[in-house]
């Protein structure tokens, strides 16, 4: 509804533009989601108490969602970093890459290097959100500065802080039968961050992946050096190496019903014609996927991968995707172009589809949900939520405990004047 009670359709992209009706809309909380859990899981052996200890579980039944589309105010892209083959921290755009058209007939071979021209990532060393608070101390005095103009309660001027990726699996949830999560919250200086720890069943999932699975992690790195070049003029070089530390990261702000987000994504690329649009609208994400060849496969494509490819692309602004099918031998068949604002179109004719309104509206009530149970504001403690597929979402408190993740440097960083 708008201000005047008229019913108002969400527009094409999914985005609202205008701020004054993101400030006067705000989405309730329904109270029928949150439950209490009757035998909450608590590892801790002090939980503290809390007012909001009847509300111990949320539930992620689709049709408890599916309900007009929450305000989504289109992202701002309030800054950018970059990581570099070794890992360490930019704040600025270094990694940058330019997204380069592929040839109508492309014959990119995405097993190429594979052996001798790949440098993976440690992934066993967790980062937690350490880039982003890097990115939030390098630019606290331009956040506060907005925030003294807004003179908004957080310090910070935001509600949330997060990666892009834990948003996304918030967002896809609701849809999600075989991987569940962990998300832990922190509460600090009215700033709500959250941080994702890995999973018992994901470590072993990581630990027993086969040489085939492991291979095909690198197609899709593959799959962008064929597209990327690393300045305006220049050419993608598929004879270079793949180096998965490097990444350039976007950090947007937004706001989803009345939380205010700040979150940063890995962007692939960035569109660099001569009329290309400001960030993160000239942004592009780059996909693989296998080729589809039968009806059954199309469908299964619309309703698994378009769902986290949408979620993924919708929730920083990133208005495209170009999308590389591959062979089962790694073989490039065909590129596309895939629209964000598109998507809702393209899955409408299958059955008991998913709904992106039905994924908004379950991470805005999660939000909500956290909020309404994380109230002592300290780094020491964290809040715990599990979700594991076909089960509500619970939580744990932990004070003290190895789950801290805001780390020292930061506290006292936020601490002391600029
Ligand atoms: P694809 O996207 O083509 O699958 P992103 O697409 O998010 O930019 O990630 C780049 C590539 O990282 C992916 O390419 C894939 O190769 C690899 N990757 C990322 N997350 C992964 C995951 N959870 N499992 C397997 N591969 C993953
Ligand atoms: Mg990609």
């Amino acid at each position: 509804m708008d201000q005047h009670g008229r019913k108002v359709n969400p527009p094409p992209s999914g985005y609202k533009n205008h701020r004054r009706n993101m400030d006067n809309d705000t989405l309730s909380v329904n109270p029928k989601r949150f439950r209490p859990s009757h035998s909450p899981h608590r590892a801790d052996p002090a939980p503290l108490s809390s007012s909001a200890s009847s509300c111990r579980a949320l539930s992620t039944r689709r049709q408890l969602y599916e309900k007009p589309f929450p305000v989504y105010k289109q992202p701002v892209e309030v800054g950018s970093f970059s990581l570099d083959s070794e890992r360490r921290f930019f704040n600025d755009a270094r990694q940058i890459r330019y997204f380069v058209e592929p040839p109508s007939r492309p014959d990119f071979n995405l097993r190429d290097g594979y052996k001798d021209r790949f440098v993976k990532r440690d992934d066993s060393i967790k980062e937690k959100l350490d880039h982003i608070l890097r990115w939030i101390l390098a630019n606290k005095s331009k956040l506060e500065s907005r925030v003294a103009a807004a003179s908004s309660s957080p310090a910070l001027g935001v509600d949330v802080v997060t990666w892009r990726g834990h948003l996304t699996k918030l967002l896809t949830t609701p849809y999600e039968t075989r991987e569940g999560w962990l998300l832990a919250a922190t509460l600090f200086r009215g700033t709500l961050y959250l941080s994702e720890v890995e999973t018992e069943a994901s470590r072993r999932d990581t630990e027993n992946r086969t040489e085939r699975h492991q291979e095909m992690m690198y197609w899709g790195y593959k799959f962008e050096q064929y597209l990327c070049a690393e300045d305006m003029k220049a050419s993608p070089d598929p004879g270079g190496v793949v180096n998965t530390n490097e990444a350039f990261c976007t950090v947007v702000q937004t706001k989803l019903a009345d939380h205010k987000l700040l979150f940063s994504g890995e962007v692939d690329c960035r569109d660099r014609g001569p009329k290309s649009p400001a960030a993160p609208a000239c942004y592009i994400e780059l996909k693989t996927s296998a080729e589809i060849c039968t009806p059954k496969q199309r469908s299964n494509f619309h309703r698994f991968k378009l769902l986290k490819w949408w979620a993924q692309s919708f929730l920083p602004g990133v208005p495209r995707i170009v999308a590389g099918f591959r062979d089962p031998d790694g073989l490039v068949v065909g590129t596309e172009t895939i629209h964000i604002s598109q998507i809702s179109h393209l899955i409408k004719n299958e059955y008991n589809c998913w709904k992106p309104t039905v994924c908004m509206n379950f991470c805005c009530e999660f939000l909500s949900f956290v909020r309404t149970v994380v109230r002592e504001d300290s780094p020491r403690v964290v809040h715990l939520f599990s979700w594991d597929p076909h089960q509500d979402v619970t939580y744990t408190v932990h004070r003290d405990s190895s789950y801290c993740f805001l780390p020292p440097w930061y506290v006292e960083g936020m601490g002391s004047p600029h």
